[in-house]
C-alpha cells in the first residue's frame, strides 16, 4: 500500500486526508482524483501543491475510462474513496446528483478495483447510513441500514455494494461510517463553517426546528487519522464507524461557536425545519478504538478550533461566498430567513 488514488481528495475531508498521509509517509504517492464539482476547491491543497509525491487528475467517478487510464498510469494499489455529493439539503432539492455518483460513481470504482486487481478499496461512508437513532442507543456496525433522507439512501447503497464486492468477488474492503466532520476546508453549506462565518458577518443563524438535534461533531483531522488506523490495521471487508463516541444538541454547538467568536445569542433564528430531519446520531465506536486509535478532541475544543479557523482564514471562505453559494443560500434560507436575513 503505497501509490493512492484519493477520490474527491478536493473536498473537505479527501483534502485533510492528503494533507495527513503526505505528512505522515515519506513513501507515499498521492493521486488526487477529483471531479472539482462547486465543493472541490484546489486551494485546500495548496501545501503540497509543489510536492512531487502528490499529482492532480481532475475527472468523475462514473467515467470507467479514466479511471482506468489514471489507476494504470499511476500504478494506484489503494483507492481511498471521499468523492461523493455530500449535503442533506441538496439532496432533498434534487437528489439526481447523489445517485449518480454516490451509487454509480461508487459501483464504478469497486469494478476499476476489481479489474485491476487492487490491494485495497476503502470506502469513506457516515453515520446517517443508520437512521434516526434512539435516546439511550448508539449504532454499532452490524446493525441494518436505515437512511432516511436521498443522500443517506445513497451512502448506504454505496457501503452495501462495496460489501457486496467483498462476498461476492473477495475484493479487499474496508468502510468506515463517520460521524459529522468539523475543521478547516469545509464548504460553508454545512451547519458549523455556514454559522461560523455568518456569525463573523453578524448575519442570523438559521437553525432548524427547536434545534434540539443531536450529532457528533468530531475534528477532522481525528476522523482522518482513524481512516489511516483503518487502512493500516483494520480487518478486510470490515466495517467501522469513527465519532467522538459523544453527541450534543445543535443549540449548544451554537453557543460554543458564539462563544468562540466572542458574538451575541440574537443572531439566531429558529427557521422551518429540514424535511424528514434526523434528531439523533449516536455512533459506538469501540471497534475502531481495538485498532489502537482515540479522537484527540472534545466537541466543545472541535467546534472552538474550527470557528477560529474561519476568523484566521477568511482569504478561503469570502471568495466562496461570493459564487455559486449566493444562489444555493437564497432557494436553501431565502423564504426561511425573510428577505433581511439574506445578503
Ligand atoms: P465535500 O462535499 O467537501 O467534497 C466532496 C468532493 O468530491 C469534492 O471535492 C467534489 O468535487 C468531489 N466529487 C463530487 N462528485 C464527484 C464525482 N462524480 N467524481 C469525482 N469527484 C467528485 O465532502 P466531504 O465532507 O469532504 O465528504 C467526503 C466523504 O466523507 C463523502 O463520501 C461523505 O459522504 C463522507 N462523510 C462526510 C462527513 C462530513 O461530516 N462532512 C461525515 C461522514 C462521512
Ligand atoms: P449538516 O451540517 O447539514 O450535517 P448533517 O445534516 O449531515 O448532520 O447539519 C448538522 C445539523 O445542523 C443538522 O441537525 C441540521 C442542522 N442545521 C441547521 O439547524 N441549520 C442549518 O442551516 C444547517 C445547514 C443545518
Amino acid at each position: 500500500m503505497k501509490n493512492f488514488l484519493i477520490t474527491g481528495g478536493a473536498g473537505f475531508i479527501g483534502s485533510n486526508f492528503v494533507l495527513h498521509l503526505l505528512g505522515h509517509y515519506t513513501d507515499y504517492q498521492v493521486v488526487v482524483y477529483d471531479k472539482l464539482t462547486y465543493a472541490g476547491n484546489l486551494d485546500n491543497l495548496l501545501e503540497v501543491s509543489d510536492d512531487p509525491r502528490y499529482y492532480f487528475v481532475k475527472g468523475d467517478i462514473c467515467d470507467p475510462g479514466l479511471v482506468t487510464e489514471t489507476v494504470r498510469k499511476y500504478e494506484i494499489d489503494t483507492i481511498v474513496n471521499f468523492a461523493a455529493e455530500t449535503h442533506v439539503d441538496r439532496s432533498i432539492m434534487d437528489p439526481d446528483a447523489f445517485v449518480k455518483t454516490n451509487v454509480n460513481g461508487t459501483y464504478v470504482l469497486l469494478e476499476v478495483a476489481r479489474e485491476q486487481n487492487l490491494e485495497r478499496y476503502h470506502q469513506v461512508s457516515t453515520d446517517e447510513v443508520y437512521g434516526d437513532v434512539p435516546e439511550g442507543y448508539s449504532s454499532i456496525e452490524s446493525d441494518p441500514v436505515a437512511p432516511r433522507s436521498p443522500y443517506a439512501a445513497s451512502k448506504a447503497s454505496g457501503d452495501l455494494m462495496t460489501l457486496a464486492f467483498f462476498t461476492t468477488y473477495d475484493l479487499p474492503v474496508t468502510i468506515t461510517r463517520g460521524a459529522n466532520n468539523i475543521g478547516p476546508y469545509q464548504y460553508p453549506e454545512k451547519v458549523v463553517p455556514l454559522f461560523a462565518t455568518n456569525a463573523i458577518d453578524n448575519l442570523p443563524l438559521p437553525i432548524y426546528g427547536d434545534g434540539r438535534q443531536m450529532r457528533d461533531y468530531q475534528y477532522v483531522g481525528d476522523h482522518c487519522r482513524a481512516v489511516d488506523k483503518v487502512l493500516h490495521f483494520g480487518e478486510i471487508g470490515q466495517v467501522y464507524n469513527i465519532g467522538t463516541g459523544h453527541e450534543m444538541e445543535n443549540l449548544t454547538m451554537v453557543e460554543i461557536l458564539l462563544d468562540a467568536l466572542d458574538r451575541p445569542g440574537d443572531l439566531i433564528r429558529h427557521v422551518t425545519d429540514r424535511p424528514g430531519h434526523d434528531r439523533r446520531y449516536s455512533l459506538n465506536v469501540d471497534k475502531v478504538r481495538q485498532l489502537g486509535w482515540e479522537p484527540e478532541f472534545t466537541l466543545a475544543e472541535a467546534i472552538t478550533m474550527t470557528a477560529h479557523w474561519y476568523r484566521d482564514n477568511e482569504w478561503w471562505w469570502r471568495k466562496i461566498k461570493m459564487g455559486e453559494f449566493q444562489t444555493y443560500y437564497e432557494a436553501q434560507y431565502g423564504e426561511r430567513l425573510g428577505s433581511a436575513g439574506v445578503s
